[in-house]
């Protein structure tokens, strides 16, 4: 079977994809895995044109995007395209996991692995997503949603809009744009002119803003495969000695460390493990997702943060290693995704 990883991206986790995708061509390359799969690459550069087989292959082996080319036409699919029976797309965050890429290959009427268009979209952005878990009876943190146009309203709004947000959540609290992904454009405040500037930086990357009270919280991750009936993995923990999970932690060796399994009662992971399958169902994910929480020690509380329908995917990315530990390997984890994808594509055409 030919499988189209597909891979790079416009967003601010190219390089990350890159890594997740060298890891997934070498493990549909490894054992068993050998005989059923070819891998045809196709390169996203950060402009969106799409690249040949060849340069695909080249960036994956080298592991280094290549500049956006001034030359490439966006629409144009690479010629192997037409070959490829199942698209393995390992694109993060805006316009790889918000059901962008989803909805093209769902028109494309060709498998594909991981949510569809409705649970891509609702898990990236982070109001619609709340929206969804609270409707769902999910526990979250307290938060107020916000959109661009009042942060950059007349100068006798805002002020008032400040003053209902330190009223509802106040300090610290945590400013994000709805719909980026890696800590980007997220910040901590402490104080009204901490809370302003931030506002306004968010609202330079989104229309769409949450603003959430801040918490003192263990972090775990619990990653859920499958379709209609997912199954959790075992939690995992992640700890850092920076002030929160920012993009420089999250990307710079050695900030944050992955403790698998998370050290805590059966009932506390239990309880999270059933909180991810319904977060997985809230949003209407599939294949994959790797469901975030934050646990208050203090008062035993859990509370869910975010779902993420396409989590990093590298050796040592913390989707990947949950299954390893709950007895899954990597290449048996990327042989099911792939199984759930088709699973999924004839139910979906079925009838149809
Ligand atoms: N309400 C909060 N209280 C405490 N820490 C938070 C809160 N929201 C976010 N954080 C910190 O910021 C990090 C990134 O926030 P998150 O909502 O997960 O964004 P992203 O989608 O970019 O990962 C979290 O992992 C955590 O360290
Ligand atoms: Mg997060």
């Amino acid at each position: 079977m030919k499988v189209g990883l597909l891979f790079g991206g416009r967003s601010g986790e190219h390089e990350v994809s890159i890594i997740s995708a060298q890891a997934i061509a070498g493990a549909l390359q490894s054992g068993e895995n050998q005989a059923k799969y070819e891998v045809i690459p196709v390169y996203i550069d950060k402009g969106g044109v799409w690249h040949s087989q060849d340069v695909s292959q080249e960036v994956l082996g080298t592991g280094k995007g290549i500049d956006p080319s001034e030359t490439g036409n966006i629409w144009q699919f690479p010629p192997e395209s037409a070959e490829i029976e199942i698209w393995f797309p390992i694109l993060h965050g805006p316009n790889g996991e918000d059901g962008t890429i989803q909805g093209l290959l769902t028109l494309m009427q060709v498998p594909f692995v991981g949510s569809g268009v409705l649970g891509s979209a609702v898990g990236m952005d982070k109001i619609a997503m709340k929206t969804a878990f609270a409707e769902a009876g999910l526990p979250q943190v307290k938060y107020v949603a916000i959109f661009r146009d009042q942060v950059w309203s007349n100068p006798c709004i805002f002020p008032k809009l400040c003053d209902d947000i330190e009223t509802t959540l106040d300090y610290p609290c945590f400013v994000k744009p709805a719909n980026l992904g890696s800590s980007v454009g997220i910040a901590k405040v402490r104080s009204r002119s901490e809370l302003e500037s931030a506002l306004d930086n968010a609202a330079s990357y989104d229309r769409r803003i949450i603003v959430e009270a801040g918490l003192v919280a263990r972090e775990l991750e619990c990653a859920v495969l499958g379709n209609d009936n997912p199954k959790a993995s075992v939690i995992g923990e992640i700890s850092f000695d920076t002030d929160f999970y920012d993009y420089e932690t999250k990307y710079t060796a050695g900030l944050a460390q992955l403790h698998i399994p998370a050290s805590l009662a059966d009932t506390v992971t239990s309880q999270i493990q059933e909180m991810a399958l319904q977060a997985f169902k809230a949003v209407d994910a599939a294949g994959l997702a790797r469901v975030d929480f934050f646990y208050v020690e203090a008062t035993g509380e859990v509370l869910i943060n975010e779902i993420n329908t396409l989590p990093g995917f590298t050796a040592t990315s913390m989707y990947p290693q949950l299954w390893q530990a709950t007895g899954i390997t990597f290449p048996e984890l990327v042989d099911k995704l792939i199984e759930l994808a088709i699973i999924r594509h004839q139910e979906n055409t079925s009838g149809s």
